[in-house]
């Protein structure tokens, strides 16, 4: 019985969390209307928000953090940091909880340049020069690929423009990480531009077996994306005011959903009640997730089920053709990813597993170090929410980077 309502509830969050998107882009309040800026003010903090133009006409948002106190660092050498979010995040995912949990916070008071991207198709970066996002599906022909390849180099260089440096600490979560990777396999010129990078559970090969409701995803997603396919729609989880209602009052404090929420939550990212806070559930919903293109999901879809490393298969040759210049979609040459790597991982993570990172580790030419949480059941999640992610985390990546400065 319980587990028949979890698959009922699994498969109508799925279907229909796609479903509310094609009515909430009739009707639908769009929720852009969350003031980080007076958020992030009301912490002590100045938060500014810079626009960059990609070479393919994208409009990408970053934002800045920076604490109103002086910094604490001396000197005129204040390294910069670029922080990219994971699979349908959003730049304020990383800074809604505060200043004593947060990286953003906590970088900006050691004195550093704190810097967060927005990948193409969330709820910041919905813009380009030419296209619409409402009316052009050529705007969501995208995944991986273009965003690594067009839309960060953009944004080390705007960053590295402002700061007069030469180069920057690069910290990926999941997908975030998988950027950079392929952008220094496709043009190795941007290795000397990042100094360390910091790859937080990042995606590459999947070597690990999916676990049931990982098969019960995948064997589920040909379907759904056809049936999303065929209403024409291109963008998927946006950010949206409905959703995040519908996720309020199911999953909050003290209702009986709760526990369904939170195995649905765990089935996926791995099992952690004592590190997630349930009680922010509904502050989570309101930032999570933040969109982006049902091309992104087939992408992801196909480096799980095949476990290769490439671009994302149009299953065309026209297609493939059109955009790589060859019939199939060209794998990632990670030799040529000579920039400095420390790779984190957890044992509690579903998603990327000591096995994906080990085959990584393998193939990447300069891996400084392998770490893994010190905290058993830590998931992929926990990466960027953990009630404890400072401890078990943030104080490391601060010491690592404090070390790369004064040497
Ligand atoms: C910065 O300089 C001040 C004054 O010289 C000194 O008191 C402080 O300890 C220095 N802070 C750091 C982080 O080096
Ligand atoms: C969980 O979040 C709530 C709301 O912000 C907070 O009051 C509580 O202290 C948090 N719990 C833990 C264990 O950090
Ligand atoms: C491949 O895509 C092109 C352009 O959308 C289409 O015209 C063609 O029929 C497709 N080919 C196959 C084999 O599906
Ligand atoms: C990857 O790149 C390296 C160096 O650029 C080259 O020696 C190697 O043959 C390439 N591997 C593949 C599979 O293309």
């Amino acid at each position: 019985m319980i587990l028949m309502t979890y698959f009922c509830f699994v498969f109508f969050w799925f279907r229909g969390c796609l479903g509310l998107s094609l009515m909430e882009i009739i009707v639908g309040e769009s929720l852009g209307d969350i003031d980080i800026q007076k958020m992030v003010m009301n912490f002590g903090y100045k938060l500014t928000e810079h626009e960059v133009v990609s070479e393919t006409g994208n409009i990408l948002v970053l934002h800045k953090i920076r604490a109103k106190r002086k910094n604490l660092r001396n000197g005129s050498y204040t390294p910069s940091v670029l922080i990219q979010h994971g699979l349908l995040g959003a730049s304020d995912n990383w800074f809604l909880r505060g200043p004593d949990k947060d990286l953003p916070y906590l970088l900006s008071d050691a004195g550093y340049d704190v810097w967060l991207g927005n990948m193409r198709g969330n709820v910041y970066s919905r813009r380009h020069t030419t296209l619409n996002p409402d009316s052009s599906s050529s705007y969501w022909n995208f995944a991986l690929h273009e965003i690594a390849y067009y839309d960060l180099p953009a944004t080390i260089d705007y960053i590295l423009d402002k700061s007069g440096q030469e180069s920057l600490f690069f910290m990926g979560h999941s997908i975030g990480s998988t950027i950079a990777l392929i952008l220094c396999s496709l043009r190795p010129e941007y290795n000397k531009k990042i100094l360390l990078h910091l790859a937080l559970a990042p995606i590459a090969y999947v070597a690990h077996k999916p676990n049931l409701y990982h098969k019960f995803v995948f064997a589920s997603f040909p379907f759904v994306e056809q049936s999303v396919q065929s209403k024409n729609i291109h963008e998927v989880f946006p950010r949206r005011k409905y959703f995040s209602r519908f996720i309020e009052y199911f999953c909050q404090d003290g209702t009986y959903f709760q526990k369904l929420c939170l195995m649905f939550i765990f089935n996926f990212v791995g099992e952690d009640y004592e590190q997630f806070n349930a009680t922010l559930i509904p502050d989570f919903a309101k930032y999570y997730p933040a969109g982006t293109s049902l091309n992104m999901a087939t992408n992801l879809y196909q480096m799980y089920t095949t476990g290769l490393f490439s671009a994302m298969d149009f299953g065309n040759k026209t297609l493939n053709m059109l955009h790589y210049q060859s019939d199939t979609p060209p794998s990632y040459n990670l030799s040529n990813v000579q920039h400095p790597i420390t790779l984190y991982y957890s044992d509690g993570d579903y998603l990327v597993t000591k096995d994906d990172i080990d085959i990584l580790a393998d193939k990447l030419p300069n891996v400084k170090d392998k770490f893994k949480i010190p905290y058993q059941t830590f998931n992929h999640l926990d990466f960027m929410w953990a009630i404890n992610s400072k401890k078990l985390l943030y104080d490391q990546l601060l010491l690592l980077l404090n070390k790369y400065v004064e040497s």
